[in-house]
Order: structure tokens, then C-alpha cells, then sequence
């Protein structure tokens, strides 16, 4: 779409890096050390050494890094031991990953309908979900918006179930006083290119146990064990580990995060209580209890009647060619053509699950449906930029009701 790229270029760029990330990488060339190596016999040091400065900004015990997103929910759940034939709890508005991670784990995805506000997993509407063979639940917090974890740990406590937080979207999400991931068992995240801490691909996972960390190391890495020799592989695993690249780039973005993530908590609330103001418009509604958010994208919905009738194509294309950039939102899980079909992986019977054929009716998804057709997101960088140009977008926004 090239008014949607050329819209871009309003906007600050995305990542944005200095000698600092370039001497890094170049660093790592020129030492030769060009991965990790095992725990007890460190190759390069920038793996080892981001781990700990990623707990410690997310304020977790444990880190595993790993090399993207998607395999660092498949190993938290491996982890806590979800496979064949487990049920798996995911919300419907979220990227295909949080599902197809649980499909690599041979469990089966349980789509939940979300909240039409928040636009999170609707906590209320788990239990209506429940069957004896669920065994976890994947919140993502979508946008950097916590799932409301308080009362969905409630469940998942009285009903002994593992939870793995998809955390891709909401690097420093803080809820009622701590940060994301460390609500559940584990939390998955994303540096993905676009995410707001990248290094292009890379992930991590995020736990409070040595003994948790210590089966999701093991997965990532061969079924090899801390400081057992090289060749001895205790367990089923495979090779997830991240490289000392991704890691080195990692290093210095994770120093320049917080003045971001600060910057885009502040612009998101600015751009919040200005868009609200005009009728027929709601931001995605910051979680109760949660003060601080991601803000991986900033999703507004828009009541089509009160802008003449605009399709939400309509609604982008005009944002779009006016120099306003938007981002495609997911389309619900269900709605997906891998779920319409249930035969994903060979020899898994999917019959159970909630979604294929007619069963993946929008009619069987209503909230989630209805915000899709109706609503857009503004990328990340948009809340990197001066509030000259936010008032901008919101003017755009208010003159859209007039010419309709
Ligand atoms: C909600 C969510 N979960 C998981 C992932 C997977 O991350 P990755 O692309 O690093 O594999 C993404 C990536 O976009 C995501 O948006």
C-alpha cells in the first residue's frame, strides 16, 4: 500500500539506531565470538549478558533468550509440559503466532472472545471454555495492554492451570504494580523488527523459578543441561538459541527503551484524551490497575454511522493518503484460513477445538468480529512524535466527520 508506506515518513522512523548499535555489531564481528556458547563454557558474553538486563527491566527472575517470538511461547509451554492433546486457552484478536505456538506443542488453541474496550482476552469469558483437557492459558496483551491477570490467575489457580503470557506487544507494561510477565508462570516475548525493543528477530522468555528456566533452556538448546559437557542431551530439544548479533543490538536498544517507552506512554495519553473527545471514536482502553503500557500499536474504533457510513478501508485509505500512517489489524484467529480447515498437523485430532468450519462462523466471535470491521491501529511511531504533529492526526480525525 503506498500511501500507507509514503505516510510513514511523516513520522519518526522505525528502529531507530547510532554508532552506539553499529560499533556493537561490529564488535561482535571482530571478536570472533559470533554465539553464545553454553552456560559453562561462554563463547561470546552479549546473550549471557542481556539476560540479565532484561529480567532486570521486566523486573523477572529468569531469562532465556531465544531467536523470535513465536518459539519462545512454544518453549514456555513446553516447559511447563502442555503437549498432545492439552487445550490451550488463546484470545481470538492477537497474532496467529500465540496459536501456532501452541499447535508446535501438538496442544490444541481455544479461542475466547475479548473485551470490547480493552480489546483483550474478556476474563469472564474463559470458564465458558473449560473442558478436562485444558490445561493452560496464553493472555497476550494486545497493543501492550494487560489482560486483566488478577482475576484470570484467579481461574487458572482454582483450576490448576499453566498460564504463558504473550508479552510481544508490551515490553514495560506495568499491571497493578508489576510488570507483565511475571503474572503467569512465564512470559513470551518478541524483539521482532517493528516490535519496541527489536534487534530484527529475537525473543525471550521470562520466568521466576530456576526450575522452570532451567527445562526451557534445556528445550531451546539441544535437551542440553547447565554445565553438563556439550554432547550430552538429557531430554527432547531443539536448537532456538538466539545469536550473539541479535543480542549485541539488543544491548544498546534496551538503553535507549526507557526514554521511549516514557515518550510513548505520555504521547499515547495525549493522543487518547484528544480522540476520545470526538464522538464516534474510542481508543483501545488502558486495562484497570495498569500504568504504564507497551504501546506496541494504538488501536481506535470508530462508529461507522457517525462518520457517514465509511467502511474501515475507507476510513484508512483517506488517514493514509492524508500522510497519516496506519497498521493492518489481526484478523480474529478464527477467521484465519489454517483454522478453517482443521487439519494443521498430521495425526492431532482437532475435532474438539472451537474453530473449524462452521464452527470459525464470526457469529461464534461477535465482539471480536464487530471491532475488527470497525476499527484501525496507528503504529507504534506515531507516539515517538511531536505533539504538533499528534494534534495533526486528530484534526485529520475531526475533519473526516465533517466530509462525511
Ligand atoms: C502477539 C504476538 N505474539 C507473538 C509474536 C511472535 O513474535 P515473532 O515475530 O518474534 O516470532 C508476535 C509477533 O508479531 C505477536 O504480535
Amino acid at each position: 500500500m503506498p500511501f500507507e508506506q509514503e505516510a510513514r515518513k511523516n513520522f519518526p522512523k522505525w528502529p531507530i539506531y547510532n554508532d552506539e548499535d553499529i560499533e556493537a555489531l561490529t564488535n561482535v564481528i571482530n571478536s570472533g565470538n559470533w554465539w553464545c556458547g553454553a552456560p559453562g563454557a561462554h563463547q561470546g558474553n552479549n546473550v549471557w549478558a542481556f539476560q540479565e538486563e532484561f529480567s532486570k527491566l521486566q523486573g523477572a527472575k529468569y531469562c532465556v533468550a531465544v531467536c523470535n517470538g513465536t518459539v519462545a511461547i512454544e518453549a514456555a509451554l513446553m516447559g511447563l509440559d502442555i503437549g498432545l492433546g492439552d487445550e490451550v486457552i488463546v484470545p481470538d484478536y492477537t497474532f496467529v503466532a500465540s496459536a501456532s505456538a501452541v499447535i508446535a506443542t501438538n496442544a490444541i488453541p481455544i479461542f475466547c472472545d475479548i473485551d470490547p474496550e480493552t480489546l483483550v482476552l474478556d476474563v469472564n469469558k474463559i470458564e465458558k471454555l473449560i473442558s478436562k483437557r485444558t490445561k493452560a492459558i496464553v493472555p497476550v496483551h494486545l497493543g501492550g495492554n494487560p489482560t486483566d491477570m488478577e482475576p484470570l490467575m484467579e481461574i487458572a489457580t482454582k483450576l490448576d492451570l499453566c498460564v504463558v503470557e504473550d508479552c510481544a506487544h508490551a515490553h514495560g507494561s506495568v499491571y497493578k504494580d508489576k510488570k507483565v510477565g511475571n503474572w503467569g508462570n512465564a512470559g513470551a516475548f518478541s524483539f521482532q523488527a517493528s516490535k519496541v525493543l527489536t534487534s530484527g528477530e529475537g525473543g525471550a522468555i521470562l520466568c521466576n523459578t530456576e526450575e522452570l528456566a532451567d527445562k526451557i533452556y534445556s528445550y531451546i538448546d539441544c535437551g542440553r543441561k547447565k554445565n553438563q559437557h556439550f554432547y550430552k542431551h538429557f531430554s527432547y530439544g531443539t536448537n532456538y538459541r538466539m545469536t550473539e548479533y541479535q543480542a549485541a543490538v539488543l544491548r544498546t536498544q534496551i538503553k535507549k527503551f526507557p526514554t521511549q517507552h516514557e515518550l510513548r506512554n505520555e504521547n499515547a495519553r495525549y493522543l487518547m484524551n484528544k480522540l476520545n473527545e470526538i464522538d464516534g471514536i474510542k481508543t483501545m482502553k488502558p486495562t484497570l490497575g495498569t500504568t504504564s503500557l507497551g504501546w506496541y500499536v494504538f488501536p481506535i474504533v470508530f462508529e461507522p454511522d457517525k462518520f457517514g457510513g465509511m467502511t474501515k478501508l475507507e476510513f484508512k485509505r483517506k488517514l493514509n493518503r492524508n500522510g497519516i500512517p496506519t497498521d493492518d489489524n489481526y484478523p480474529p484467529l478464527h477467521s484465519l484460513d489454517c483454522f478453517k480447515v482443521p487439519n494443521l498437523k498430521k495425526g492431532i485430532d482437532y475435532s474438539d477445538a472451537n474453530w473449524g468450519g462452521e464452527k470459525s462462523s464470526d457469529i461464534n466471535f461477535p465482539i471480536v468480529s464487530d471491532i475488527f470491521s470497525r476499527s484501525i491501529e496507528f503504529p507504534q511511531q506515531m507516539l515517538l512524535a511531536s505533539k504538533e504533529k499528534l494534534d495533526n492526526v486528530v484534526d485529520f480525525v475531526k475533519s473526516l466527520k465533517q466530509m462525511s
